[in-house]
């Protein structure tokens, strides 16, 4: 049997970012409450310039040679934050980043759970053509009503992922459990630009989902809850991923042992939510802080509002420290810059969505939206 996963992987956020302390003051909350009730830290927060479409090139540029762009036939731009309600995304990511033209380009949508269908089909496409790659890379610029309790879990990230048939990084296990279910817990109406939210409503959703899925994977044959080294949850506040953990140990009477889900949230407490990349960012966390992981199992715990949830294994590859995000990005943070909350309040009032417009230049390097003309987006590399 082929084996087939992630080859490489790689994640980008906007360098700018808003401390929750600064929120909290706003907002007359107890700082303590965002730091430790959400377990969140700061969110990043987009500037002008920058959108989904630059951040997916920010994050797939470094990690890919050119062997990779010869052997990508598909990119797959996962999102719920899309830029236009007919052209895919992907489409100006594979301009970007200079991909061959006889390649497929799609965007796929189903809330923060959309990145996990599609790894899954690539992953399936790659085992029949061993000689192809799939770039999926999962982008989103999380945004809510301002003043509103959702306001602490904005945030702003893309990940990039090289599906073939060398997982240098991770192999995907064929077993996975999955859960549909139609509920109304997040949602955003085509003329909304911030979506409606029934925020305690989603979290009892997403632990039930999550449970189901796990009850699924389980009837398959799947492994036990206590025989996975390392534990990556969505984690729309790292405090969610907490609980399930909690949840679904205290179901199958396993022992909590917070120490396999730690290190896979060391970067969300610090990007806040980015919906479809958000589990891909903690797995980026996870394999980037620990170097005890070859051979390991890693759970993946997927969930988009909707809703559709879904637990799989990653089996972490032996010479996956050459193939982990900080190879291409040593410093992710090095450059962040910390925001006031007039600046905040600038970026968070984007103005993409006009007919028209000269978008200020606000990021310092990499590539960057310049300008809209007759809402056609212009990209600078
Ligand atoms: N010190 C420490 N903790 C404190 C505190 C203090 N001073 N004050 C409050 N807290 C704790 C509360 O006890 C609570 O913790 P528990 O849930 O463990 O009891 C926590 O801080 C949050 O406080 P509230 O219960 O008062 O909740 P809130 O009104 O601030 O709303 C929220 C929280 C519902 C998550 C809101 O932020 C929200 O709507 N977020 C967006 C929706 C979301 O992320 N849903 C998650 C599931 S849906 C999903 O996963 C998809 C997706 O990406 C959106």
């Amino acid at each position: 049997m082929t084996k087939v996963g992630i080859e490489k992987i790689n994640f980008y956020s906007p360098d700018f970012y808003l401390d929750l302390a600064i929120l909290a003051e706003k907002n007359q909350q107890n700082p303590s409450k965002y730091y430790n009730g959400l377990g969140q830290k700061s969110f990043c927060v987009a500037s002008l310039d920058e959108d989904i479409v630059t951040m997916a090139v920010s994050a797939a540029k470094p990690m890919l040679n050119d062997a990779d762009i010869a052997q990508i036939d598909t990119i797959i731009l996962a999102t719920e934050t899309g830029i236009d309600q007919s052209k895919a995304a992907a489409i100006w990511v594979h301009k970007l980043l200079n991909l061959n033209p006889n390649c497929r380009a799609i965007e796929v949508k189903q809330a923060c759970y959309s990145a996990t269908f599609a790894l899954q089909m690539a992953s399936n496409y790659v085992k029949n053509h061993i000689d192809k790659k799939v770039l999926l890379i999962a982008s989103d610029l999380s945004r809510y009503q301002q003043n509103t309790p959702a306001e602490a879990t904005q945030g702003a990230a893309a990940v990039a992922l090289l599906v073939s048939s060398q997982p240098n990084l991770a192999q995907i296990d064929d077993i996975a459990g999955i859960f549909t279910e139609d509920v109304m817990d997040f949602y955003r109406p085509n003329n909304c630009s911030t979506p409606i939210v029934d925020g305690k409503f989603s979290t009892q959703i997403y632990l039930k989902a999550v449970e189901k899925a796990y009850d699924h994977y389980q009837k398959q044959g799947g492994l036990a809850f206590n025989q996975f080294a390392q534990y990556c949850y969505h984690l729309p506040f790292t405090k969610m991923g907490q609980k399930a953990h909690e949840k679904i140990a205290k179901t199958t009477e396993t022992e909590v042992d917070l120490t396999k889900v730690e290190k896979a949230m060391v970067y969300n407490r610090q990007i806040g939510n980015s919906y479809t990349a958000s589990l891909y960012l903690s797995l980026c966390s996870a394999v980037d802080l620990r170097d005890d992981l070859a051979g390991q199992s890693l759970a993946m715990v997927s969930y988009g509002s909707g809703c559709v949830a879904e637990f799989f294994r990653l089996i972490i590859s032996e010479n996956y420290q050459e193939n982990r995000p900080k190879i291409f990005n040593p410093q992710p943070f090095a450059n962040r810059k910390a925001l006031d909350f007039d600046n905040y309040n600038l970026f968070w009032n984007r103005i993409d969505n006009q007919a028209d417009a000269i978008i200020p230049q606000q990021k310092s390097s990499g590539c960057r939206l310049h300008e809209i003309r007759n809402y056609q987006r212009q990209y600078q590399l």
